[in-house]
């Protein structure tokens, strides 16, 4: 079967036409089946090798790739910064090219920095994937919030997508709205005007200030976690005073439709931008984000080596 997908490597949804990130999410609707079955495991990326260099701290993404790889029956290795020579101070581009020449078919990098991702993607011939850099892009986060909206409404085109938090810290923030813009979506944003860039109206995304503005005629809101570890410039006066305004909570609740969903990439800070009693609520789908982040980095894995194969034929 001919595939729309013609790139070694993943790095944001910016990258990506609509097409492209149509095909990932029907690939990604087959998997899920195979998650669904007694035996769980494609012979898909058999004699294939894929390290996972995560050099900032990640549960639910590592777990996710490992496992995506595990159930494609790809050989895996997980390595940390801490324990890499990057301690030693080997430069990034040194360590990964190590890992090149051991002949391994995929990388996929988290790392703080922006950028990261792309510059590895320039100077390898591996096919690299995006797990998260700094403030600038999470793609396959972004595919999975857009996979769980789709399943759950039917379509991207024409819903309501209210992003509510840290946007300027974000990149699960950029992520979605890339990819909503591109399927059609109506993408508002909203959080104190320090993290939330004005800039996002040029590209056609919804700036707003009140939360009940944000929640009022949302199809769906996503929460965003505030990111203590980005917050130095000291963007808002406290973190009680960011929740009087901007959480998610039993006040707050009333002026969002009792059928929108309720997302959040994780890890929640509870009680900050969403009370518990909401995340663990009937409206809230953030276990199956989760679920559905498997199939969806499975499909993205199993497009990427699709196109080295044919590429190396
Ligand atoms: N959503 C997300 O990227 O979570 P982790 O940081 O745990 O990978």
């Amino acid at each position: 079967m001919d595939h729309i997908w013609k790139k070694k490597d993943l790095l944001s949804l910016y990258d990506l036409n609509a097409d492209e990130i149509t095909e990932i999410l029907d690939t990604a609707e087959e998997f899920k089946k195979v998650n669904q079955r007694n035996v769980k495991k494609v012979p898909a990326l058999r004699g294939k090798t894929i390290v996972n260099f995560f050099v900032e701290p990640s549960t639910r993404t590592i777990l996710s790739f490992e496992l995506a790889e595990k159930r494609l029956s790809a050989d895996t290795i997980n390595i940390s910064a801490s324990t890499s020579s990057l301690k030693k101070g080997e430069t990034l581009l040194d360590t990964v090219r190590n890992i090149e020449a051991m002949q391994v078919d995929l990388v996929v990098i988290r790392h703080s920095a922006p950028g990261a991702a792309d510059f590895l993607a320039k100077n390898l011939n591996v096919g690299v994937i995006n797990a998260g850099d700094g403030a600038h892009s999470h793609p396959t986060q972004g595919l999975l919030d857009i996979f769980t909206m789709r399943e759950k409404k039917g379509s991207i085109k024409g819903l309501n997508v209210s992003i509510i938090g840290d946007i300027l810290h974000g990149r699960v923030a950029r992520s979605n709205i890339w990819g909503l813009l591109k399927l059609g979506a109506n993408v508002t944003i909203c959080g104190p005007r320090t993290l939330v860039p004005r800039e996002f109206e040029q590209i056609g995304v919804r700036v707003c200030d009140k939360i009940q503005d944000a929640l009022e005629g949302a199809d769906v809101v996503n929460m965003l976690r505030i990111q203590q570890e980005r917050q130095e410039g000291g963007f808002f006066p406290s973190t009680a005073e960011y929740s009087k305004y901007f959480a998610l909570n039993k006040r707050t609740i009333k002026y969002l439709s009792p059928d929108a969903l309720i997302m959040h990439p994780g890890p929640i800070n509870r009680g900050v931008e969403l009370d518990s009693e909401i995340a663990d609520g009937p409206q809230s789908v953030i276990l199956e984000q989760v679920t559905n982040g498997l199939a969806v980095r499975m499909g993205v894995l199993y497009l990427i080596t699709g196109f080295l194969n044919n590429e190396k034929k």
